[in-house]
């Protein structure tokens, strides 16, 4: 399929891990000014910049560009100022993809921390309340906007050990349900997907035995995220897409 993003700002939180990166780069394969949220060192920030600059060999839309900045999304002050300065600099932000995530699994209840449990619930879940309470109010001053929130098929059915994890994603489900109500009537359509395991490097390591053609390449979800942000999806809305079609 193939998008215009030319021209469009699109906000990628947790733009530098597995999934982040490949999205990052499809985003500018499609001309647009990509934004990427990353949580690292300057250090690792520059090498994904020279890794993403080698897309910029081959001639693209002057409107093409990638910014960094740096920003705990669990932090609502850090959060609120990264997204007003990011509208300072552009004037609005017409897609949000919140790839933020981390899991723990391999414990029951009785095993997990405290720390553990909170740790689950603020990256999965409280990051994806305060990017979008930050990002809403300038989609509504434009009357646009995309919000794609990466949710898990763990928030829909657990295989146990996970409980954290999977309540902080069944979490993200009902609150993109929820704001759905709330965003639809500005033109702004908000959904989350639900991946199974996806095809990384770490993953990999983790399970080495492991049947990797059934898990899900991130170029596949990359292009069903780029599908979500884009207006040939203006009827879906408020919605938590399967993404798990190969198990
Ligand atoms: N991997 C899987 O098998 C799988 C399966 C189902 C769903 N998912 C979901 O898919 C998404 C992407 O997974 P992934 O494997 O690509 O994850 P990943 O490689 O671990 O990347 C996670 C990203 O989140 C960022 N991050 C973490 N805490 C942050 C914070 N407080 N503030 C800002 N950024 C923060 C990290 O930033 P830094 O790199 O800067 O630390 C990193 O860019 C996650 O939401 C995950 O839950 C993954």
């Amino acid at each position: 399929m193939k998008y215009d993003f030319s021209d469009k700002v699109i906000v990628i939180t947790g733009g530098t891990g597995a999934l982040g990166r490949v999205l990052t780069k499809s985003f500018l394969n499609y001309n647009s000014k990509t934004i990427v949220v990353t949580y690292r060192s300057e250090k690792e920030m520059l090498e994904l910049k020279t890794e993403l600059g080698n897309l910029f060999e081959r001639p693209l839309n002057m409107s093409t560009t990638i910014e960094f900045t740096k920003v705990d999304v669990t932090r609502d002050d850090e959060t609120k100022r990264s997204i007003s300065n990011i509208v300072e600099r552009h004037g609005q932000i017409h897609a949000l993809i919140n790839v933020v995530g981390s899991y723990i699994g391999g414990k029951s209840v009785t095993q997990l921390d405290e720390s553990e449990w909170d740790k689950m619930i603020s990256i999965n879940l409280k990051s994806a309340f305060l990017i979008s309470k930050h990002v809403i109010p300038v989609m509504v001053a434009n009357n646009y906007g995309k919000l794609v929130h990466v949710a898990s098929k763990t928030g829909l059915v657990s295989n146990g050990y996970d409980s954290a994890y999977a309540a902080s994603k069944a979490g993200l489900i009902r609150f993109v349900e929820s704001a759905y109500q709330e965003v639809k009537k500005s033109n702004i359509n908000i959904n989350c997907i639900l991946p199974t395991i996806l095809d990384t490097e770490s993953n990999r390591k983790d399970m080495p035995n492991a049947d990797f053609s059934k898990w899900i390449k991130l170029e596949d979800l990359s292009k069903v995220i780029l599908f979500l942000s884009s207006d040939n999806s203006k009827i879906i809305n408020g919605a938590a897409i399967p993404a798990y079609g190969l198990l």
